[in-house]
C-alpha cells in the first residue's frame, strides 16, 4: 500500500512516500499511526476516537476531505491536510479561528426563563426533540467548511457551514430564549449571506450530515 504524505515542518513542506504493509489495519488513521510506530516518528496528525466521534482526524484523503478513521485504505493514498487552513505541522491544522467563530454564535442554552428550582430539567415534547435530529450529531470536525469555497476565500468573516449549522440548532432548541437576538446577529453579508449554496459542505460531511440545508433554513427564517 503506498502513501504520499503532505509534511510541513516550520514552513518547508514536501510530500513523503511510504510503503506500509497491507495488514497494518483496514483504515488510513491505522497506517499513519503505523508509519508513526515504525518507519517516522515525526509525522504529525491529530487523532483520539478511532470511531468517528471525536473529529479530530479530519483530512483531505485522495482529494476528499473526510476522516482517517472511517477511510479505507486504498492501493495508492495522498494525504493532504484540510485545505485553506494554516498549518501547525504535517497534517495538523491550526483550528483557532473555527473555535472562536464557533463560541461567537454562543453555542449553548440561554433560557427562556430562570429554573425556580435548580433540580428541575428544561422539557421539550418528542416533536421538539425530533427537530434538533441531523444536527446535534455534528462532530465540529470541520470537513465540511474546509471544503466550502466561500469559507476558503472569507474564512476570517464568512462564519461557514459547520457554525452555521450549529448556530441552527441553537435557533432550532424550543428550550432556547435567545432566538431573536441569534438570528439578528447572523443577519450580515459576510457571516451568513457568504453562502452561495455550491453544496460542497453536505457532499463532504463524512457523517452524512446536511449543512446546506441549515443554511437554507437560517436565511429563509431571517427573511421571514
Ligand atoms: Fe463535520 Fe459534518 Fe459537522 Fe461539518 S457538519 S463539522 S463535516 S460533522
Ligand atoms: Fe459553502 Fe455549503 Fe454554502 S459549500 S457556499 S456553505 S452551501
Ligand atoms: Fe476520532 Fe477519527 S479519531 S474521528
Amino acid at each position: 500500500m503506498s502513501f504520499r504524505i503532505y509534511r510541513n515542518t516550520h514552513g518547508k513542506t514536501k510530500m513523503q512516500q511510504f510503503q506500509v504493509p497491507k495488514d497494518c489495519g483496514p483504515m488510513v488513521l491505522d497506517a499513519l499511526m503505523y508509519i508513526k510506530g515504525y518507519m517516522d516518528s515525526s509525522l504529525g496528525f491529530r487523532r483520539s476516537c478511532r470511531e468517528g466521534i471525536c473529529g479530530s482526524c479530519a483530512m483531505n484523503i485522495n482529494g476528499k476531505n473526510t476522516l482517517a478513521c472511517l477511510t479505507p485504505i486504498q492501493t495508492k493514498n495522498v494525504i493532504y491536510p484540510l485545505p485553506h487552513m494554516p498549518i501547525k505541522r504535517d497534517l495538523i491544522p491550526d483550528m483557532q479561528q473555527f473555535y472562536k467563530q464557533y463560541a461567537e454564535i454562543k453555542p449553548y442554552l440561554i433560557p427562556k426563563e430562570k429554573k425556580k428550582n435548580p433540580d428541575t430539567e428544561f422539557l421539550q415534547t418528542i416533536e421538539e426533540r425530533k427537530k434538533l435530529d441531523g444536527m446535534y450529531e455534528c462532530i465540529l470536525c470541520a470537513c465540511c467548511s474546509t471544503s466550502c469555497p466561500s469559507y476558503w476565500w472569507n474564512g476570517d468573516k464568512y462564519l461557514g457551514p459547520a457554525v452555521l449549522m450549529q448556530a441552527y440548532r441553537w435557533i432550532s432548541d424550543s428550550r432556547d430564549g435567545h432566538t431573536k437576538e441569534r438570528l439578528e446577529a447572523l443577519d450580515d453579508p459576510m457571516k451568513l449571506y457568504r453562502c452561495k449554496t455550491i453544496m460542497n459542505c453536505t457532499n463532504a460531511c463524512p457523517k452524512g450530515l446536511n449543512p446546506a440545508k441549515a443554511i437554507g433554513q437560517l436565511k429563509k427564517q431571517i427573511e421571514g
